[in-house]
């Protein structure tokens, strides 16, 4: 299966942090935004991922990520010149992805909780069809929000209602059979002129091939397109890897529990790190 990590756009309620960075490379805590989508699809075991960005900032990435092989993955590029909507990811990647199943994961989304694991298990395995999951929250408006009945079959998903018809929004983080590249290019503008994600959805749903799973409590997804935002996920991270003494996404860490690193190349870069407090986390998860 093929990831791909969307981080272009324009940040804009950000600014004018985003005037001079990208937002995913904004830090939450103790590292860049974009590590927290890196952990998922290196949790998921996905191991070839393309990141998406605007023109300008590739080398930012590059610097931050280089070709991924310090995660035992493959990180390649790719550049999307103007923001025209979430599933043009699939136009730009087309070649990458070359039919294979794929799972799209936002640059400014954070997850994090012990129900993620089984989740992506389910999502991972399904060789059919699409999955996205359903997060509750108090004010749904803001999301792509889905509405399902009592076997959990889906039945209406929308972007943005004033609406909605649930409680349920739709996080940045969706697994794809591999007809999405065909899909997305049957989609047409929507009226904010944009590809919409949430259309690609609602293909999916007209085939009936558009599953739901429920992210329950306890799990934490957390929004960091605003200042309040970001602060609020980093007090989150702060608060959780201080009293645990664990880290929220690290990337070399998951790569080492997945086998994609060996304890050599998890040494070498906790030693080249070790006068921060991430690189001796690095060495102490050899020493347990
Ligand atoms: O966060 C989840 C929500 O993300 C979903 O519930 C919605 O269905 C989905 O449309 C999306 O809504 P947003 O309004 O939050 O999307 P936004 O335009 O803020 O873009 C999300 C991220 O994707 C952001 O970091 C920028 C990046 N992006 C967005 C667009 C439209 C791109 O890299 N290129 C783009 O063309």
């Amino acid at each position: 299966m093929k990831g791909i990590i969307l981080a272009g756009g324009k940040g804009s309620r950000l600014y004018p942090m985003t005037k001079a960075v990208s937002k995913p490379l904004i830090p939450i805590y103790d590292k860049p935004m974009v590590y927290y989508p890196l952990a998922v699809l290196l949790r998921a075991g996905i191991r070839e991922i393309m990141l998406i960005t605007a023109p300008a900032d590739v080398e930012a990435y590059k610097r931050a990520l280089g070709d991924g092989s310090q995660f035992g993955a493959s990180i390649t590029y790719g550049v999307q010149y103007v923001a025209r909507g979430i599933a043009d990811a699939f136009l730009i990647a087309e070649d990458f992805i070359a039919g294979e199943r794929c799972c799209l994961i936002l640059g400014d989304n954070l997850f994090h909780g012990s129900q993620l694991k089984s989740l992506l298990k389910v999502a991972c395995e399904r060789s059919e069809g699409a999955t996205v999951f359903g997060y509750p929250v108090k004010d749904p408006t803001a999301y792509g929000v889905v509405e399902f009945d009592d076997d959990g079959k889906v039945l209406s998903i929308e972007e943005k209602p004033k609406a909605p018809k649930s409680k349920y929004a739709v996080p940045g983080l969706y697994f794809y059979d591999g007809d999405a590249v065909a899909l997305a290019k049957t989609l047409k503008p929507s009226a904010r002129g944009e590809l919409e994600i949430t259309s690609l959805n609602e293909k999916y749903l007209k085939r009936g091939k558009l599953h739901v799973e429920l992210m329950e409590r306890g799990m934490a997804w957390l929004d960091t397109g605003t200042p309040e935002g970001i602060l609020n996920a980093a007090q989150f991270v702060e608060a959780v890897q201080t009293r645990q003494g664990l880290y929220i996404a690290c990337p070399e860490e998951i790569a080492w529990l997945q086998g994609f690193i060996n304890d050599e190349q998890l040494r070498a870069i906790g030693n080249e790190l070790k006068m921060t407090e991430y690189g001796q986390y690095l060495l102490s998860l050899l020493e347990k």
